[in-house]
């Protein structure tokens, strides 16, 4: 993400469909969680997210029914975009980690998929079409 940074601190900006590949529609941050404590654990159909750790450090695994690859954020300049159909766990907040996310579309519970069975159902076809789109 664009940095400004000098003796007075560091600034980023970030612009919807300039700076991540969607209009943001929604921005939500995760902060206070405990040591040890895993979230996400769900897929999205439709929405796309970017993830910014502003502060701190976390780790997020990424899974599709073939892959699975985890990611460390912990620098606020760098966002990490996740298209459809991607399961995701965030896990490993050191304390005080601000986990910043930009999303594509308002909330909607419709849009997610919790139950891991139903993801890799529904990841198998998805995946199998080619219809990958991030
Ligand atoms: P959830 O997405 O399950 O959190 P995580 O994957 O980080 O563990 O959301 C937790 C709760 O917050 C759930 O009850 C839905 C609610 N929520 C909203 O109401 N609006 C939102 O934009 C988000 C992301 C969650």
């Amino acid at each position: 993400m664009p940095k400004f940074s000098g003796e007075l601190g560091q600034l980023n900006a970030i612009e919807g469909e300039h700076d991540v590949p969607f209009a943001v529609q929604r921005i939500y941050y995760i902060t206070g969680v405990p040591k040890g404590v895993t979230r996400g654990f769900h897929s999205h159909r439709d929405l796309e997210q970017v993830l910014l750790c502003v502060n701190g450090s976390v780790k997020i695994r990424l899974k599709t029914p073939t892959n699975e690859q985890v990611v460390t954020l912990n620098d606020p300049s760098r966002g990490l975009y996740i298209g459809h159909m991607i399961w995701r766990e965030m896990f490993d907040f050191t304390e005080g980690a601000v986990l910043l996310v930009l999303a594509s579309q308002h909330y909607t519970e419709a849009d997610y998929i919790r139950n891991y069975a139903q993801y890799l159902c529904e990841a198998e076809k998805y995946f199998e079409k080619g219809d990958i789109q991030g």
